[in-house]
């Protein structure tokens, strides 16, 4: 049979993943005309491409700055002789912290235990054990290249046959449907309650599963993002009580993704709360899977794949089965494994490391609060837009209405109403965004997702404001 792609798996052909989706690659196009110059980047009104499309804080043109204590770990890892060649270009403890992790795993080119270092899944466990105050096992994490590979894991697993489901929330991010659509799974959509700033509604989760039961799909888990993506709401201790619970009594498998949970804009009022915890507080059997990732937080090294899973309730032989499977693909990246080593293990008081690295993550906190605040005030004293002023994760979820023009509009050029406004925004701003559409949202609502990673805020927000009125002139 000749190689074309109508001769491919269709369910892998049936897949969709907005944040990567056709904004982006119209954003790279211009990006590219603006490199070229002259003609190529004649017409376009802006002189670079800002990419708010996707929570990747050290990307060009973001540039976060990593942290040192983590960069100064993995070079070490990477070529241990540095140690001697600069010894004055890393404190004492980066020098013993880095021995203790050559002395465990030799060298970094090498695969590792398939499950992930032993000794990093140890401090995994002591980190997991000190934030919940309850014990967590070593043997029952397992280190992943990035969270989005333990999910895959999971989903993988979980989707036996296409009347399998999973409850995943509207909005969610992409990840899920996208690994469902591969699975040929049946994603079981639950509306969050965005007049409740986004919080997941119980008796939502059970009109979904009434109405799994009505289309002959076997509910398998259930998806919960907390801190949200896109939405950055923080879910109430009674809502994740009743969750539990839910799980308990319909014999699901709560999927965790807690990768946004050192991203806290407010936490004295609303602190992170793990799943693992109410789980263990309720002394409950529900089989939980926690999922967590080197990519966000204040480290944002996503492009080193390092994250973890921990595995509460979860029976011996199905963790057989997973360190199976993930031995099949040998081993995590060595050096997401170290960069989760620090994730877990950061430079406490006293160690020589720590004045620099509370400095640099207390900037980055201070920046991520003040432009998320700055930019919900901003957005909210728009005519037709509302957004939930969200308490964590990076990113916003303005609603925008739109009007009969403006739909008219998108249809005539068959493109959703919100894709219309975010291709509208690059076009005219070099800001790129990702449509509700791409996460999901009620019918007849219109969002955009926008990450609160860009510098230079006021400039930054006073684009999209421009925008917005000049669109509502276009559309009136
Ligand atoms: C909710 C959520 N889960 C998982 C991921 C994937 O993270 P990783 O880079 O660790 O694979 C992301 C990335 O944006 C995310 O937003």
């Amino acid at each position: 049979m000749p190689l074309t792609a109508d001769s491919l798996n269709p369910a892998l052909r049936s897949v969709e993943y907005a944040v990567r989706g056709e904004l982006a690659i119209k954003a790279e196009q211009h990006r590219v005309a603006l490199q070229k110059g002259g003609e190529h980047a004649q017409g376009l009104p802006f002189d670079r491409v800002i990419s708010s499309n996707i929570g990747n804080p050290q990307q060009k043109g973001l540039d976060q700055p990593p942290l040192t204590f983590v960069r100064q770990i993995a070079s070490l890892m990477e070529w241990p002789a540095l140690a001697e060649l600069a010894p004055g270009a890393f404190p004492e403890d980066v020098k013993a912290r880095a021995k203790q992790l050559q002395e465990e795993i030799g060298s970094i080119g090498a695969y590792s235990h398939s499950q992930g270092v032993p000794l990093i899944r140890q401090h995994v466990a002591d980190f997991i054990a000190e934030r919940d105050g309850h014990p967590s096992d070593p043997s029952d994490i397992f280190l992943t290249a990035g969270a989005s590979a333990g999910v895959s894991l999971l989903l993988s697993l979980l989707i036996t046959n296409p009347k399998d489901g999973i409850l995943i929330p509207i909005p969610q991010y992409p990840l899920y449907t996208a690994t469902l659509a591969a699975l040929s799974g049946a994603p079981i959509a639950y509306h969050l309650d965005e007049a409740r700033d986004w919080e997941t509604s119980v008796p939502a989760l059970r009109e979904a599963l009434q109405k799994a039961s009505t289309d002959g799909v076997r509910p398998r888990a259930l998806v919960v993002i907390n801190p949200g993506n896109p939405t950055g709401s923080l879910l109430s201790a009674d809502t994740m009580r009743e969750i539990v619970q839910l799980c308990e009594a319909h014999d699901l498998v709560l999927l965790a993704d807690e990768v946004y949970q050192a991203n806290l804009h407010r936490p004295a009022h609303a602190p992170f709360v793990s799943f693992k915890k109410v789980v263990r507080d309720l002394q409950s059997r529900a089989p939980l899977v926690s999922f967590h990732s080197l990519s966000k937080g204040v480290a944002g090294e996503c492009g080193r794949r390092g994250g973890y899973l921990e595995c509460t309730n979860v029976p011996e032989d199905v963790k057989a089965l997973m360190y199976k499977i993930a031995s099949v693909g040998l081993c995590p990246p060595v050096q997401g494994q170290v960069g989760i080593d620090c994730l877990v293990r950061p430079p406490r008081a006293g160690e020589p490391s720590y004045a620099l690295y509370k400095a640099e993550t207390e900037s980055i906190h201070g920046d991520l609060r003040e432009r998320t605040r700055k930019m919900a005030a901003r957005l909210n004293a728009l005519p037709g837009v509302s957004c939930v002023d969200a308490p964590g994760a990076l990113y916003l979820f303005p609603r925008i209405s739109l009007s009969d023009s403006a739909i008219k509009a998108a249809e005539a050029k068959g493109k959703a109403p919100d894709a219309l406004y975010a291709l509208e925004l690059l076009d005219a701003t070099g800001i790129c965004v990702v449509p509700g559409s791409g996460f999901g949202q009620k019918e007849g609502e219109w969002h955009y997702r926008l990450t609160c990673l860009c510098p230079g805020v006021d400039d930054y927000v006073g684009k999209l404001v421009k925008f917005h009125e000049d669109f509502s002139k276009r559309y009136p």
